[in-house]
């Protein structure tokens, strides 16, 4: 998948003038609950509103240029949260499946999920590969969905995985390096995001991509991710355009 990714980034650049386009924007989709009760409403209806804003930024992100946008969906510490929420959020896949993939179809996306998926319920599994084997063949933007994500989790699985490689001897320890740590993780296949967005108002990061985000652009605003429109995504690229990138450099 590697080379598939790296193949397909190539030939956009033969043919792409939009250079400074990002190629992975990660979203902290925030602000759900609060969108609703503003309203009145139970926090769930914000979560049921949330879910309509994410085709409406892939397809946008899509024509834009944007190869990958990964979206954070469900972290490994939202099992804190009373299990009706709980319960409505990891349905919310299959509602997604049945409203949401006609679009993503006619959008040529391609749906990834990382996480820990094994320890989603089953129902959730399903929906989730579902949505995966069906736009398997699409070679649009990848709209690739943190569900049950941590990014110490992340960095933990991606440990054992190492180990194992030591323990059987396919590797040493004096030789393992940062690509390798990267290979190991859920977003192997994609490059860092070269751009955060967080809506709702809170600046922090909550356990995203932490070891990915080294180098990443953050953007913050006070939007709700129910009203985040293709307006405010424009103003976070035209924002993360401006900036100049040093890596420790000068
Ligand atoms: C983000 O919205 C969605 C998830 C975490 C699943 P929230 O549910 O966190 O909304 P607020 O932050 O409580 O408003
Ligand atoms: C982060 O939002 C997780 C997702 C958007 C899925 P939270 O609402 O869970 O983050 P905290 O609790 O405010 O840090
Ligand atoms: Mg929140």
């Amino acid at each position: 998948m590697l080379g598939r990714f790296f193949n397909h980034q190539k030939e956009s650049q033969a043919v792409d003038v939009k250079m400074d386009v990002p190629r992975h924007v990660a979203i902290i989709m925030d602000g759900n609950g609060r969108w609703a009760l503003k309203r009145g409403m139970p926090r769930n209806i914000g979560h049921r509103e949330g879910m309509k804003t994410i085709h409406r930024i892939a397809e946008y992100a899509n024509h834009m240029g944007v190869k990958v946008l990964t979206l954070f969906a469900f972290s490994s510490e939202n099992w804190l949260r009373p299990k009706t929420e709980v319960d409505f959020i990891l349905r919310l896949p299959e509602r997604f499946l049945s409203s949401e993939l006609p679009k993503l179809q006619a959008n040529n996306v391609q749906v990834r999920v990382m996480g820990a998926v094994e320890a989603l319920p089953s129902h959730t599994k399903k929906a989730v590969d579902t949505v995966m084997f069906e736009t398997a063949d699409n070679d649009g933007i990848i709209l690739n969905l943190a569900l049950n994500y941590g990014g110490r989790a992340d960095i933990v699985q991606a440990v054992k995985r190492l180990s194992s490689d030591v323990e059987q001897g396919r590797c040493q320890i004096e030789d393992i390096t940062e690509e390798m740590i990267s290979e190991k993780l859920y977003t192997s296949d994609f490059p860092d995001p070269d751009l955060l967005i967080r809506t709702s108002g809170e600046i922090r990061l909550s356990n995203f991509m932490l070891w990915q985000m080294a180098y990443s652009e953050f953007w913050f605003t006070d939007v709700l991710w129910p009203d985040f429109g293709t307006e405010h995504f424009a103003e976070a690229v035209s924002v993360f355009q401006q900036r100049k990138r040093r890596y420790g450099g000068v």
